[in-house]
């Protein structure tokens, strides 16, 4: 098969797209990433190397690149990472959201539909179901929770599958959505919690705890995610929607102090700061359907898998020191200074 991956210079699509090339040696891979502050080639190095590999640079909201792409490349599948995925970001500025999550996402339908592709995969996320509440620990968000969006990046996510949902019903559009919990891993961008802890703490500076750090969100290593998504595209079913996660639910202190043990460094870097507005308590995905339908287990627990992601993160020091040291400075800056 040949697999147009969106947004495969970013963390999880990147991860992908070494998946495919590791595990499906009989496919192709192209992958179409704007290299926004969030894409970086230097992730691709490895998948640059080798022939089954190709990069196209251009926006997934760029109509007439979409549509020679697709003429050339007549991919049998396209799987949609790129989006803009930062939550604080969104509440700064909400419309490049639309633009890229929504807008971007139609156009890649529209050339769908037009060459026929077989399967046009929407990497969505459990922030579209809102969240739960701390003092209901038996309940979980399954397929048929309703879309119930909290942040701009949430609402531009849920539009998005809204959309992938009617383009299947209307036009046929053989699409299948994933809704998966908080992810983790390598090449996870330094501005996101997790990484975010790695790269200040090893430097001995504060870690930004929002509100109390009693927040709760159900954590994945980025493989098994990559593992769930390649299910779907061979075996899911089309016009189906699949939850991903491996109930592992924790608090965001708990993680906090779990990534800084790993490290070896003091809790006194702790510092408790203003909460992020419209701040989701509580993401647990209940993943029962992909489990009994498509035969998905989780492989990497917690511990393992935040072990495997401090290691490399040491050793990849150049791939997030070149990060940080660069325009990530001036966004710190203006996302913390007021906090
Ligand atoms: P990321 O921000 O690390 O990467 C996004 C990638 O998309 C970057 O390479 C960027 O250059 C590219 N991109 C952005 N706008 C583009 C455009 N207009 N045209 C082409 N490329 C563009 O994001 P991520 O964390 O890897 O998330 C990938 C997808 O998975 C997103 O759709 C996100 O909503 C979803 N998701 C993320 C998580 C998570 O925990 N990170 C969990 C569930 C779902
Ligand atoms: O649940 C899936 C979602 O997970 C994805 O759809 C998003 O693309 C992805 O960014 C992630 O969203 P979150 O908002 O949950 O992730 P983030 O890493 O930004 O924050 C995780 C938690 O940590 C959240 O409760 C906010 C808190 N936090 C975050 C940062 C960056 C802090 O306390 N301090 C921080 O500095």
């Amino acid at each position: 098969m040949k697999i147009l991956v969106t947004g495969g210079a970013g963390f999880i699509g990147s991860n992908f797209v070494y998946y495919l090339l590791k595990n499906h040696l009989e496919d192709t891979v192209v992958c179409l990433d704007d290299l926004t502050y969030a894409g970086n080639l230097s992730t691709l190095k490895e998948a640059l190397e080798n022939d089954r590999f190709t990069f196209v640079k251009g926006n997934i909201a760029d109509r007439d690149l979409v549509d020679s792409l697709f003429d050339r490349e007549r991919p049998d599948v396209v799987v949609n990472f790129a989006a803009e995925s930062h939550v604080d970001r969104s509440i700064l500025d909400p419309g490049l959201f639309l633009t890229t999550n929504v807008m971007g996402t139609q156009v890649m339908m529209d050339a769908c539909r037009r060459y026929k592709t077989g399967r046009f995969h929407q990497v969505s996320t459990d922030e579209v179901y809102g969240d739960l509440p701390l003092d209901r620990p038996d309940l979980f968000f399954t397929e048929q929770t309703p879309i119930h969006a909290s942040s701009p990046y949430s609402a531009s996510k849920a539009s998005a599958d809204l959309l992938a949902g009617a383009y299947h019903r209307t036009y046929g559009l053989p699409v299948t959505i994933s809704r998966c919990s908080n992810n983790y891993g390598p090449f996870h961008f330094p501005e996101k919690l997790i990484p975010l802890i790695i790269t200040r703490a090893l430097a001995d500076e504060t870690i930004p705890v929002y509100g109390t750090g009693e927040n709760v969100r159900d954590w994945l290593y980025v493989e098994d995610h990559c593992s769930a998504i390649d299910l779907i595209i061979r075996k899911g079913t089309p016009g189906e929607v699949y939850n991903i996660g491996g109930h592992n639910e924790r608090t965001n202190i708990d993680v906090v102090k779990t990534v800084l043990a790993e490290l070896g460094k003091p809790e006194s870097l702790i510092t408790y700061v203003t909460d992020r507005p419209g701040h989701d308590m509580r993401y647990a995905i209940d993943p029962a359907k992909i489990g009994r339908e498509l035969g998905w287990q989780p492989t990497t627990r917690f511990e393992e898998g935040i072990a495997k992601t401090v290691r490399w993160y040491l050793e990849h020091r150049e791939w997030w020191e070149e990060i940080i040291s660069g325009e990530y400075r001036n966004y710190y800056e203006k996302m913390y200074a007021s906090r």
